[in-house]
């Protein structure tokens, strides 16, 4: 589309989303590593029978399979996500499953029609998250809840006998990711504000619990997949050449390398940690 002259550009996400970005092969990644804990959060959300559930941010959709699965008799989850590519995707995956094209910031719902909200790793992409609870807390029915939920508000642990090395990587990363979105530090560091920004929006009985996904060596398939492609190649790699002392770098590269013999992934004290936060509030 080409827009008129003095046309004002499409609003990008803090974190770049438009409807036509596409990061699915990350987020299957990530939801077939994941999956045990994430299922299990959602297992633990009592949802009334006939509720509608809507999961907001849906991308892929494979949480619409698992809250079908856990859902009382009648009741229905429907999913909005606003990458068309993700929203194609996840009505694949969710077949009979409502799948919606549409920004959580002006959602294509009437006020008032679902008794859940669960929305997972996509409110810290927008620039002002507050917003987005208040414009998700509208569509609830009187005694509706919210969850929200964020990974990795703690550090990750993937390096258990090098916290040094492990931070400096974890330094590299924010910094890259200030530079590529041009965004603050305090932008980055206000996704720890989860529990904020239910207050803030004026919701009630704010709750919250964090659950740890561990993992040890031997790793199954999909916790190796997820680690080495989407945080080792991903994440990090080469990208992060200029923000590492070059004997760190040198370092991380051969942890990284499934051709390396000090390769991670294979190293008996492998030990990953990664939380994983949800937090719970009336509208
Ligand atoms: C990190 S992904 C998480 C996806 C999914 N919840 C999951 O756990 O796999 C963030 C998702 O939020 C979507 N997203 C970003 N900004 C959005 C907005 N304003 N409205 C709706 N979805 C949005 C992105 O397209 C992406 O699919």
């Amino acid at each position: 589309m080409i827009l008129a002259m003095g046309a004002p550009k499409p609003r990008t996400g803090l974190l770049g989303d438009t409807p036509r970005r596409d990061y699915a092969e990350k987020l299957k990644l990530f939801n077939t590593f994941a999956r045990p804990e994430l299922r299990e959060a959602i297992d633990a959300l009592s949802v009334p029978p006939a509720s509608r559930v809507l999961d907001a941010g849906c991308g892929t959709g494979d949480a619409l399979g698992w809250w079908r699965a856990s859902l009382p008799d009648g009741a229905v989850v429907v999913g909005m996500d606003l990458s068309a590519v993700h929203a194609t995707i996840a009505r694949g995956v969710a077949a009979g499953t409502p799948v919606v094209q549409g920004d959580l910031l002006a959602p294509p719902f009437a006020d008032g029609v679902f008794d859940r909200v669960w929305t997972i790793n996509a409110l810290h992409h927008l620039r002002d998250p507050v917003a987005g609870v208040r414009a998700l807390a509208k569509l609830l029915r009187p005694g509706g809840r919210i969850a929200v939920g964020q990974s990795s508000l703690v550090p990750d642990m993937y390096f258990a006998w090098d916290a040094r090395l492990e931070a400096r990587v974890n330094e590299a990363v924010r910094a890259y990711y200030r530079d590529r979105y041009g965004c603050s530090e305090s932008e980055f560091t206000a996704v720890r504000s989860l529990v904020g920004w239910l207050q803030r929006a004026g919701l009630r009985d704010v709750g919250v619990r964090t659950r740890m996904i561990e993992r040890t060596h031997p790793l199954a398939e999909a916790d190796e997949r997820y680690l080495l492609e989407c945080i080792f190649r991903g994440t990090w790699g080469e990208r992060l050449r200029n923000y590492l002392r070059p004997v760190d770098f040198a370092e991380l590269a051969r942890l990284c390398d499934p051709g390396d013999e000090r390769y991670a992934l294979r190293r008996p004290d492998f030990h990953f940690l990664q939380s994983l936060t949800i937090a719970v509030a009336s509208g």
